[in-house]
């Protein structure tokens, strides 16, 4: 058996977020698009005499509000791949946080992700992806995406994925905000305010081919176009800074900003590289120090971190 294992996993932007009527499980129909972008949370699997969990921050933001009982997501990841898989030893695991935590990114289901990758490899399981995005599915509906990365379409509570074929990759500035959002919540203010609206979802309304048509021609211009959040609203009635921070992107000259899931990030969308160091530039004296992430998407689902040869 190794002697401990690294796997990382990707944060996510929904690119697209069409949120359909409340169902009776408690869970929303979803029709999103998640994009994989370039900030990773690192997850090592070491075998231990009993199980438990430590973090720290990979860029030093607050790692205050990360439980280290048995409600973490990675150690409830690990612990049900044991189970599942007859695996009768505790791991201690270490996470090493580079995705902002509550921040709408799925920074708590890529440390399952990167945890049920991290164990199967020490445990020597050969899960396969499928089997993995299958446990994951049922510890969080970003925990497949997680796993697979890349560009899919989401659907179902987003965990049904149908990978995108994208031509280019794209250049995000991302703009921590200043207190966490819940998700539960941010989707109970959406059915509040649908109800107070009269408003209903609108599904099949060409938003999602408009998003697929930009992603294929590699147009971030089309892009900015398209994106689209249907949890923004929410997001931005429980946490108004939220629109003054997208108004104050777009004044940086993003092409697009839109909130990143449930919020309350703020994903800016730059028409390149060299554009996001620009417009994170151009943003720090406004937002704040500690506030900014530059990253590119699509990349790479979970996977194990080879260890260095010295
Ligand atoms: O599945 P996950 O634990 O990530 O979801 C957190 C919460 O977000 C759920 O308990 C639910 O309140 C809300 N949610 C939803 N519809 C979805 C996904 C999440 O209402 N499709």
């Amino acid at each position: 058996m190794r002697g401990a294992v690294t796997a990382q996993a990707p944060a996510k932007v929904n690119l697209l977020l069409q949120v359909g009527p409340l169902r009776e499980d408690g869970y929303h129909d979803l029709v999103t698009v998640f994009q994989a972008v370039s900030l990773h949370e690192e997850v090592t699997a070491a075998p231990a005499r009993e199980w438990g969990i430590s973090v720290e921050s990979a860029d030093g933001t607050d790692v205050s509000g990360v439980p280290l009982d048995s409600s973490n997501l990675a150690l409830r990841a690990a612990q049900l791949l044991a189970e599942r898989r007859g695996v009768d030893e505790a791991v201690h695991l270490h996470v090493r946080k580079g995705v902002p935590v509550a921040g709408g990114m799925a920074g708590g289901s890529a440390d399952a992700a990167a945890a049920l990758v991290a164990c199967d490899a020490l445990w020597q399981l050969h899960s396969g992806l499928d089997g993995l995005a299958a446990l994951g599915a049922e510890l969080g509906s970003d925990v497949p995406f997680g796993l697979h990365g890349r560009t899919a379409v989401g659907t179902g509570r987003g965990e049904q994925l149908v990978p995108v074929l994208t031509t280019a990759s794209f250049a995000w500035v991302f703009v921590l905000g200043t207190a966490g959002l819940s998700t539960p919540a941010v989707f109970r203010e959406c059915d509040r305010l649908r109800a107070l609206d009269g408003a209903s979802a609108q599904p099949g309304d060409g938003r999602l081919e408009a998003v697929e048509l930009a992603l294929r021609g590699g147009d971030a211009e089309a892009l900015g176009r398209a994106l689209s959040n249907d949890l923004a609203d929410a997001a931005c009635s429980l946490a108004p800074e939220l629109g003054r921070t997208l108004a104050a992107g777009r004044a940086a000259g993003a092409v697009a900003g839109l909130v990143s899931g449930s919020g309350p990030t703020v994903a800016l969308l730059a028409d390149s590289p060299a554009g996001a160091q620009r417009l994170a530039a151009e943003l720090a004296p406004v937002v704040g120090p500690g506030r900014l992430r530059t990253a590119t998407g699509p990349v790479a689902g979970a996977r194990v971190l080879e260890p260095v040869a010295s």
